[in-house]
């Protein structure tokens, strides 16, 4: 099996190009409104943002941010299939803008823009971030009545475009194939998500140090690799095309490559290809790592079941040689990853300058062969690197916020 994976450094509304319904999944982060790391940006794209702000006016900043956004919302809807689901990730955000503190309620202005488009919203799921401190209090500290609660979640807004998805004969095959652990979906499907231990899995290390990166991931606003790799083997199946419009750092690229989903992502910042290619040079080795995990925890599963209930799940899985508790999971086949290559001559070197296109393309070769259980671990083939001097992140307010535009 063959996935092809496209990054294109180019604002969202390019999406005009991809055709319509040609999208089975969008999965994405866009710059969250009113949170002053992505002021420049936003304001690059509508100047006038800029001016409420140094006006004070809060509410009407937050309006125009989100129109910026709304545009990319349209595309994605025109270019999801009917059935296809969009998953947002995005977090409220508090601010005091001349004087007046308040809350700037994102995931409810992007549900109702989404809502108004056509997209079905279904159940959310909040995301508990560890890295907001709850001692970290805002307000009147111990005394009453000005002391606020703290954001400690984020949302991950579920939509669907039209009713559920309708599968071809070749396709149910597919599908019955990229099922899921019976006690994955116990977890996966619960609607409070909380990333603790495995939050940096296959965080990218050996493209600068793992710390450096990490703090690229951070500054870049970089949702976890566990957080893409679970909605898109909840919402799509193998082969599928995955969209991010917002791509920052390549996470939703590898989530894909790893599920053994194609992929599309769009991004503005041309600086942040060095950081896309060391997140791809740095996690193809390991691309197998989290496919390999579900595997063994399976196993664990399996084990724990059989322990406290004296017989095992009574299915079979054949490609796999274990038991699962339902039919369902009876056809799963969990692909490995052979190889990672860039797609041809698909590397355009894209200097900084206006106009110059520029995007990466991988190839990801893939088995779908059941693996005997004793060479779970098979290599695979790299063909890409990133020179580690090239990697410069940076996203300094100082910055010119004309240079994330192309
Ligand atoms: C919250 S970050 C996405 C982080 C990403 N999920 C990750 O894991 O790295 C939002 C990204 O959207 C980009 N962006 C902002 N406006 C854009 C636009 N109109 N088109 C494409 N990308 C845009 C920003 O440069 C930023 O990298």
């Amino acid at each position: 099996m063959r996935t092809k994976h496209r990054v294109s450094f180019q604002p969202a509304s390019a999406l005009s190009i991809v055709e319509n319904q040609s999208i089975d999944l969008v999965v994405t982060s866009p710059p969250y409104p009113m949170i002053e790391m992505w002021d420049d940006v936003l304001a690059a794209q509508n100047p006038e943002i800029r001016e409420r702000l140094e006006s004070g006016d809060g509410p009407s900043a937050f309006e125009l941010m989100h129109r910026v956004l709304d545009q990319v919302w349209a595309e994605c809807y025109r270019a999801l299939r009917p059935g296809g689901f969009a998953c947002i990730n995005v977090g409220d955000a508090t601010r005091s803008v001349a004087g007046t503190f308040r809350l700037y309620t994102n995931h409810a202005r992007i549900l109702s823009a989404c809502q108004a488009l056509g997209f079905d919203s279904l159940p959310a799921v909040l995301w508990r971030k560890q890295t907001n401190a709850p001692n970290k209090f805002m307000g009147s500290g111990m005394l009453p009545s000005g002391a606020y609660v703290t954001l400690e979640h984020e949302y991950i807004l579920i939509l669907r475009k039209g009713g559920k998805r309708v599968f071809s004969p070749a396709e149910r095959e597919l599908r019955s194939r990229s099922a899921f652990f019976w006690e994955e979906r116990n977890n996966w499907f619960s609607d409070i998500w909380d990333f603790k231990g495995t939050q940096q899995q296959l965080a990218p290390a050996g493209a600068g140090s793992g710390k450096e990166h990490m703090q690229t991931r951070q500054r870049s606003g970089a949702f976890p690799f566990e957080l893409a790799f679970r909605l898109i083997n909840m919402y799509s199946m193998q082969q599928d095309l995955v969209l991010d419009p917002f791509l920052g750092t390549g996470t939703t690229t590898v989530a894909a490559m790893c599920a053994g989903r194609s992929s599309l992502g769009f991004e503005i910042d041309r600086q942040l290809r060095p950081v896309i290619e060391s997140t791809v040079a740095a996690i193809a080795p390991r691309l197998n790592d989290r496919q390999l995990e579900r595997l063994r925890q399976h196993e664990q599963f399996v084990a724990r079941y059989r322990e406290t209930r004296g017989h095992q799940p009574k299915h079979w899985n054949a490609a796999h040689g274990f038991a699962v508790v339902t039919g369902q999971e009876a056809n799963l086949v969990i692909p490995q990853a052979l190889s990672v290559r860039p797609d041809g001559d698909g590397h355009s070197p894209g200097p900084a300058g206006p106009g110059t296109p520029c995007e990466l393309r991988y190839v990801v070769e893939h088995s779908i062969e059941p693996q005997p259980v004793d060479k779970r671990r098979p290599q695979v083939e790299v063909e890409v690197e990133v020179e580690v001097e090239s990697l410069q992140p940076e996203r300094s307010a100082s910055r010119d916020p004309q240079q994330y535009l192309l």
